[in-house]
């Protein structure tokens, strides 16, 4: 970062006076919500940040900037490899963009752009414009180099930071451009469909990757050649939680954004994992290792959602907490402040509901570091649907449902909709 940034990393962020509608409505630097209130569009509430004892501001700060905007040099493989700049410029115009799930930050955009987008003047079935916004660091979790060549903006570089896959918007401005939450898993997001889109592909590595769908990555499959999509987990409410991933492969945080940084990514660095034998170095300019210490105070400090008032009924959570700590007994697993008991052991996939996977699709825990999996945590859990590591329940009844079939609970009707009025609650 420059000396001229200021502490987003991005440069020159000021109000301008285009902005004073949008701070009227709610929307805007300084506008943010209280945690926990509810916006008075009804919109979701925004992910409260918390700072706790403990925690120091200026790392959970730089952990922010790197979150949003820390490629960790993946442009190697982004551009170099895989000639995303050239996609991007040939194809992918605005209204593309966004219909892939990608999102854009209001918050980053001038007057210009913005009067421009709402009189049309602007156009956004241009890829030129998605340079622009590229040029502004607009594009969630899309880091690009502009340069001038003669007289004219070209995207040089293209690279991918965190955001990508673990922040979305809140929608203030119109679908798919608004306030950046952090955090939040960009369930919109069809990351196999844009990485697709490489003319480096095969053709196989193609039809794997555009199988996946929206709000679904693997991220084993360019280490082991098996083919099983996740669902993209929140990236937020993890300060209690010892045990990392939906296998619990890591102790902390840091273990899987080495991972990912390194393997999935392309960042510069290394990452050797004796257990599944994944052993990973790219480049001789380590641009991870030092960053990962403030990247996980940052994500520490995200805390999970609250449910929106008016979305569930607090009678029926209030019998559906007696059930679930009772008679269905989800509270053996689910236990704690963060509703898990992963800090103290893991499970075996044959005494977890969503194994075994979907025909054709190998275990997911055979896959990993444990070969188990982790009782998942489930604060703020009414905010991403579908459920289980492989989305296999698209809503908290059916998960509930599940339960009740593949465990025998003997719950009736009415007390399935009670335990997930509770979940909704959570
Ligand atoms: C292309 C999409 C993508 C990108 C980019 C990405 N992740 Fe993830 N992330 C995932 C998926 C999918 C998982 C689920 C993996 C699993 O459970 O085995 C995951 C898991 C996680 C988890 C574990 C959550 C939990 O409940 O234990 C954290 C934390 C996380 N990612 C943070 C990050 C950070 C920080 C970065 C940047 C260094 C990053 N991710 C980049 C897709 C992504
Ligand atoms: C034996 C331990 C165990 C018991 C008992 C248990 N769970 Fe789970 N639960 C898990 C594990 C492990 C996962 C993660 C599975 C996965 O990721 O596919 C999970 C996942 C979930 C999820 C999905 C969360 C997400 O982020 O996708 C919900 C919701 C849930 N459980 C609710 C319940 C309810 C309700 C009950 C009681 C009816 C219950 N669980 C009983 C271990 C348990």
């Amino acid at each position: 970062m420059n000396s001229a940034s200021n502490q987003e990393g991005r440069p020159d962020q000021r109000v301008w006076p285009w902005m004073l509608p949008l701070l009227l409505a709610g929307c805007g630097p300084g506008a943010a919500p209280e945690p926990g209130s509810t916006k008075a569009d009804g919109k979701a509430p925004v992910a409260a940040t918390e700072v706790g004892a403990g925690n120091d501001p200026a790392a959970i700060a730089t952990g922010k900037r790197i979150f949003r905007f820390d490629t960790f040099g993946d442009e190697s493989f982004w551009t170099d490899q895989l000639k995303m700049h050239e996609v991007i410029v040939k194809a992918v115009d605005p209204k593309t963009a966004l219909s892939v799930g990608l999102k854009v930050d209001a918050e980053a955009l001038p007057p210009e752009v913005v009067s421009g987008i709402k009189d049309g003047s602007i156009s956004l079935t241009s890829p030129e414009t998605t340079v622009a916004l590229l040029k502004l660091d607009a594009v969630v979790g899309l880091k690009g180099t502009v340069e001038s060549v003669d007289g004219k903006d070209r995207l040089t570089r293209v690279g991918i930071t965190c955001a990508l896959c673990h922040s979305t918007v809140d929608d203030s401005f119109s679908p798919g451009i608004g306030k950046r939450l952090d955090g939040w898993p960009n369930r919109d997001l069809d990351p196999g469909a844009i990485i697709a889109l490489s003319p480096a592909l095969t053709a196989q590595q193609k039809a794997v990757y555009g199988s996946w769908g929206k709000g679904k990555y693997d991220p084993r499959y360019n280490q082991d050649g098996l083919n099983g999509p996740q669902v993209i987990p929140p990236a937020y409410g993890l300060a209690d939680v010892h045990r990392i991933t939906a296998t619990g492969d890591g102790d902390d945080i840091a273990y899987w954004n080495r991972y990912v940084s390194v393997t999935q990514m392309g960042g510069h660095g290394s990452f050797d994992e004796p257990r599944t034998g994944v052993k990973v170095s790219n480049g001789n300019d380590d641009q991870v290792s030092s960053k990962l210490p403030a990247l996980q105070a940052y994500q520490l400090s995200l805390s999970s959602p609250p449910p929106p008032p008016g979305t569930f009924d607090p009678a029926a959570a209030q019998r559906g907490k007696a059930l679930f700590e009772g008679a269905a007994g989800c509270a053996a697993c689910h236990g704690g402040p963060s509703f898990t008991d992963a800090n103290t052991r893991l499970h075996a996939p044959g005494e977890v509901v969503s194994e075994p996977e979907p025909a054709g699709v190998p275990s997911y825990a055979s896959r990993s570091a444990t070969k188990q999996y982790r009782a998942a945590p489930l604060k703020g859990v009414w905010q991403h649907p579908p459920y289980f590591h492989n989305g296999s329940a698209p809503t908290l009844e059916a998960v509930v449902e599940t339960y009740n079939t593949r465990k025998s609970l003997g719950l009736t009707p009415a007390q399935v909709k009670d335990v997930a009025q509770y979940l909704k609650s959570l």
